[in-house]
């Protein structure tokens, strides 16, 4: 039996008002994620895991020829909602699980997977599903978050510190280093280039932002003018750009490994 809750309707991930760390980080690894797949007119780009549909819709908008693939038919039914009012050909929805891709070899120029590879129960036969689809010359993006980057080793260090020094019980009910209970996966960069390096030729890993988390980081950019605030999320931005390990978000970007002959 698959455990899977494909009733969900991302009111749990999508905060209703967001930190500005937080609203940076995201508008970062979209434009990422998306820049990556090279979304253009005539370029078949899939999105797996699509959820809600936003990122297929923008990469729509860009003239791509795109389409989301995504288990939850409640999901599709909120993605095919928010496409509705756009003037745009409306992507094409598919309901199917990342691990079994109903699509020939060779099918996209692109596919890309953002912030869901840590929900899959067989996250590396989704990377290899997303090679074969993915013509050779073609490009895999998979966006990932880091579970050790440095805002998680800074708030492990602060806890252990707490606990074993001063004697404090950390009290927090999930600590930011933890996975969620609804991850299957915890990654770091050593796991995605492993999971990833078998099916893909890795090009890049590109980091994105620093401190997302990081304890009292969030209320200290709260206080700061927002112009002030702005240059100190990007100069982390930056220290991400040249130290993926450390970044919040790793985005993974591939050409799938498998010979000419296999390819359609
Ligand atoms: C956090 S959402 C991310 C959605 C979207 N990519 C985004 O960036 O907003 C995770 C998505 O993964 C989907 N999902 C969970 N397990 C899956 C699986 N095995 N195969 C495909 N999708 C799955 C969920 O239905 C959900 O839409």
């Amino acid at each position: 039996m698959r455990v899977v809750d494909l009733d969900r309707d991302m009111s749990d991930v999508i905060p209703t008002s967001m930190s500005r760390d937080s609203e940076y980080l995201f508008e970062r690894m979209t434009l990422e994620t998306i820049d990556a797949a090279l979304p253009g007119p005539g370029q078949r780009i899939l999105d797996v895991a699509s959820g809600v549909g936003q990122d297929t819709i923008a990469m729509a908008m860009r003239g791509a020829n795109a389409m989301g693939a995504e288990p939850s038919q409640r999901m599709i039914g909120m993605a095919r909602m928010f496409a509705e009012d756009k003037k745009i050909e409306m992507p094409s929805w598919v309901q199917c699980w990342s691990d079994h891709l109903p699509f020939a070899t060779g099918s996209f120029d692109a596919s890309i997977c953002k912030g869901a590879m840590d929900h899959f129960d067989r996250p590396e036969l989704a990377i290899a599903e997303m090679a074969r689809v993915t013509a050779i010359d073609g490009r895999v993006v998979l966006a990932i978050a880091n579970f050790e980057s440095l805002s998680c080793r800074v708030g492990r260090a602060l806890d252990d510190f707490r606990r074993d020094v001063l004697g404090i019980p950390v009290i927090r009910d999930r600590r930011g280093y933890d996975a969620p209970s609804d991850h299957f996966t915890r990654y770091e960069v050593n796991l995605i280039r492993e999971q990833a390096g078998r099916h893909l030729i890795i090009d890049e890993f590109r980091g994105v932002s620093v401190g997302w988390g990081m304890p009292g980081w969030a209320g200290f950019l709260q206080k700061l003018p927002q112009g002030l605030a702005l240059r100190c999320v990007q100069a982390f931005d930056a220290l991400a750009r040249f130290a993926p390990v450390l970044a919040d978000v790793i985005v993974v970007v591939g050409r799938p490994r498998r010979s000419v002959n296999t390819s359609a």
